[in-house]
């Protein structure tokens, strides 16, 4: 099937959207916009047929200077009229039916291959936390996967859990969306063809700020995921120059949520710390990771993200910036 129904200025004008729903980047985003597509030429069809024979009814029978005003010939019954407005809607509708239902099965039931990245995916109010169980890695709100050649095709299988709530899991250059669900593990899958970042959004209202609960998916070639799991598997890079910040960072509640690996901290209901600096942004994309951010952000997290679950835990702004400091020796 081509996209030969949308003009190619409108698909130039929409590829400008990292969230561009018809610049698919990988198998289950092209199969569901092929069938979007083929829906939409359909419906498109019928639309045309309709308003036509509307227009021509409106425009032939109006009403006229030489109308006499009688009522016309009321017709009654018409088997062939009826058999054939009931039976081309229901095969329609049939067709429609099976298309999707044929696009659910390829993507549902694809096998997954030995080389298969697998990732667990754990949403939380209001950020994403991503293990790689057979590479030992854990990180946060940036999701790190390799590119798959068609003709050799790596892909990433996703396990979504949640710890808490709903959420919903959609990058739409990639995949359509899938829930992760308390209790209930959801699967899905991605094969991206291209390099780069791609942008998505939770997509199942989870709280006060489901909208900062942004997705960020960059796509590396196989050399550069395989580098940036090596540096995500060493433990934290202990730096003297910032054993102030260290020692407020240890001796304050921030050990009891989150993780640097190879120091005292070992809370797991925060983001895991151990390579903060490789991440772009904090906060689930709130906003960028630099030194300032992150120490307005341990000042009050309130001020960026209000309603986050993490608190203000009553550092001073000096205290705050010495923490920042130590985290950024954090790569
Ligand atoms: Cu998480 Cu909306």
């Amino acid at each position: 099937m081509q996209a030969c129904f949308i003009p190619a200025f409108l698909l130039g004008g929409l590829s400008l959207s990292p969230t561009n729903i018809f610049a698919p980047a990988s198998t289950p985003a092209q199969s569901i916009v092929d069938l979007s597509v083929f829906v939409l030429e359909i419906t498109a069809a019928v639309f045309v047929v309709v308003f036509s024979l509307l227009a021509y009814a409106v425009m032939k029978f109006r009403r006229r200077k030489t109308t006499d005003g009688r009522e016309p010939a009321q017709v009654y019954g018409s088997s062939q009229l009826e058999l054939a407005w009931t039976i081309v809607p229901i095969l329609i509708v049939v067709v429609l039916f099976l298309a999707a239902a044929r696009v659910i099965a390829s993507i549902q039931n694809a096998p997954k291959p030995d080389n298969a990245i697998e990732v667990t995916v754990i949403g939380h109010q209001f950020w994403w936390e991503y293990r790689y169980p057979s590479l030992k890695v854990v990180t946060a709100n940036e999701l790190h996967i390799p590119v798959s050649d068609p003709a050799h095709p790596t892909p990433t299988f996703l396990t979504l859990l949640s710890a808490d709530t709903d959420h919903s899991f959609w990058v739409p250059r990639l995949a359509g969306k899938t829930d992760l669900i308390p209790n209930h593990p959801n699967s899905m899958w991605v094969d991206p063809h291209e390099t780069g970042l791609f942008l998505g959004q939770c997509a199942e209202y989870c709280g006060t700020q489901h909208a900062m609960m942004l997705l960020r998916v960059y796509v590396d070639s196989r050399e550069d995921f395989d580098r940036w799991i090596r540096e995500q598997s060493q433990p934290a890079h202990i730096n003297s120059t910032a054993s102030e910040g260290q020692r407020i960072f240890e001796k304050t509640a921030c050990v009891n949520c989150h993780t640097i690996a190879g120091t005292a901290a070992k809370g797991t209901y925060g983001p895991d710390l151990t390579h903060l600096m490789s991440r772009q942004t904090i906060a689930s994309g709130a906003a960028k990771n630099t030194v300032r951010t992150l120490s307005a952000w341990i000042y009050n997290p309130d001020s960026m993200k209000p309603g986050c679950k993490m608190p203000s835990m009553g550092l001073s702004t000096q205290q705050s910036a010495a923490v920042a400091e130590y985290l950024a020796t954090l790569r």
